[in-house]
């Protein structure tokens, strides 16, 4: 399957919004197909929802192609995006190059996301792109720089910070980014960034001005114990598995299961 990353930048430019969806296995990777979404991110915000862990920092390489295979082996026609986990990019470009190809080559999917605009990064991320390794980047709340951060606070709101994150986008752009996931910034920074930049921002707890909008699919269906503040919920799926279960264990306790 040949998937044409230039067609989201088309898409902006005929004013078409993008919807993108994360998936973690089979089973999730085939709704967020059957419902239309046009990208698929296998990302690594599964750490915490999926695998328990309070940030995304853990995840581990051989997990997300693990988790990627599965949800590769649902998917015909969407393009699939993988995030690097952390430290897999960061010491070098060619521990990224290998990073980035790893996925390629082991799983289908056909582009990876990559966190973070300083200096270093692009010129890191710009040597995945000139490896013909199409990378959406990712500004503002950058979860794997939770630490940095010290908690996964809104970003982007002193005009110096603002003014750092703007500039990271374009740099990403001239990288040659095929599109920017903006994460929980002020809503008119995401649309100044959205405005000056040819490239889709695909926003996330980052007002309606971006050119696409991200969920977190646990998030969406009403999954976790916990949710982002930014996160939409449209269905509580949480409490209805839970209740099926609970009719289980008494249906069988009390000797009603039949089948
Ligand atoms: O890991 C993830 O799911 C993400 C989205 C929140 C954009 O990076």
């Amino acid at each position: 399957m040949v998937v044409n990353v230039h067609q989201f930048a088309q898409w902006k430019r005929a004013g078409r919004t993008i919807a993108v969806l994360t998936a973690w296995d089979y089973l999730s990777a085939q709704m967020v197909q059957a419902a239309g979404t046009d990208i698929v991110l296998v990302g690594d915000s599964m750490a915490m929802p999926v695998m328990g862990h309070e940030t995304t920092i853990p995840l581990t390489l051989e997990e997300i192609l693990h988790h990627t295979k599965m949800v590769r082996r649902a998917i015909q026609n969407t393009l699939v995006v993988v995030d690097l986990p952390f430290l897999t990019y960061h010491a070098s470009r060619s521990a990224a190059l290998l990073a980035a190809g790893r996925v390629l080559k082991e799983t289908g999917a056909q582009a990876v996301k990559m966190e973070g605009g300083y200096p270093d990064m692009v010129e890191t991320i710009a040597s995945v792109v000139r490896a013909g390794i199409p990378v959406m980047g990712h500004v503002g709340l950058t979860p794997q720089s939770v630490y940095t951060f010290g908690s996964f606070q809104k970003q982007g709101k002193t005009d110096e910070d603002a003014k750092r994150i703007l500039g990271e986008a374009i740099a990403l752009e001239d990288a040659g980014v095929f599109s920017i996931v903006l994460e929980h910034i002020p809503s008119d920074l995401a649309r100044k960034i959205s405005e000056k930049l040819t490239i889709p921002t695909i926003g996330i707890g980052a007002g309606p001005g971006c050119d696409g909008q991200v969920l977190v699919t646990s998030d969406l269906w009403g999954l976790s114990e916990w949710q982002p503040p930014f996160a939409k919920t449209y269905v509580n799926l949480r409490e209805q598995a839970i209740e099926a279960a609970q009719q289980f264990c008494e249906e069988v306790r009390s000797h009603q299961f039949k089948l």
